[in-house]
């Protein structure tokens, strides 16, 4: 059974490696903003950007975004650029069969221009390439505006994460896309 597991979970690294190189990275010519795969180098950007949305504060650091970027095979980041400013980013990683938002923000200047939609829009294509059964994700119980956007782009709540959020104790909602 040990084996079994080692040999599907080098097989999920195998496959998100594989689909997430430069095939990835695009021009969105509506948008005027390049979109590909996040580096290390991309860090100091991306804390720029959360640090915008959640006033201030910085609920990732540096190390968290450092894990998921340069050392979590089975995750990746992506980030969105208008020349050389980071103005948006998402995370994704690979959880049993199904594709975990980890983290998404836009700047507040850019949001309400469609980059939050094209960015679960590239999860939505990768979690197929990949064969998995789902997009899940969890969002504070009091981010109405977030849930929203989720709902709006096909996402239905499966349930409450009672204390989910333990530093802030508020509750998570768990929310799930389901890929056909
Ligand atoms: C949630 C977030 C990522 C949305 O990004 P965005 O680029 O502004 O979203 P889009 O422009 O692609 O919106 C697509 C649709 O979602 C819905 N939507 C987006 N933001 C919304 C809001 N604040 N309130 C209600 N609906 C919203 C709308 O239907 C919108 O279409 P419309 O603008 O034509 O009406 C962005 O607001 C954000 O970064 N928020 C702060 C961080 C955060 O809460 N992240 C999620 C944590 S789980």
């Amino acid at each position: 059974m040990k084996k079994l597991m080692v040999w599907w979970r080098n097989l999920i690294n195998i496959q998100l490696d594989s689909v997430i190189k430069t095939e990835n990275d695009y021009y969105n010519t509506e948008l005027n903003c390049m979109f590909r795969r996040a580096n290390a180098q991309d860090i100091r950007g991306i804390l720029m950007v959360e640090r915008d949305v959640y006033f201030g504060e910085l609920p990732w650091t540096y190390t968290d975004f450092f894990a998921e970027i340069s050392i979590n095979r089975q995750a990746a980041f992506f980030v969105v650029a208008n020349q050389e400013e980071i103005v948006a980013f998402i995370g994704l990683r690979v959880q049993k069969n199904e594709l975990h938002i980890s983290n998404l923000a836009v700047k507040v200047q850019y949001q309400r221009q469609g980059i939050g939609q094209a960015l679960i829009e590239l999860g939505k294509d990768i979690a197929t390439r990949l064969a998995l059964k789902q997009l899940s994700l969890e969002v504070r119980f009091s981010n109405k505006d977030a849930q929203a956007f989720y709902r709006k782009l096909g996402f239905h709540s499966d349930k409450i994460l009672k204390g989910y959020y333990t530093e802030l104790k508020e509750d998570g909602i768990e929310m799930i896309y389901q890929i056909d």
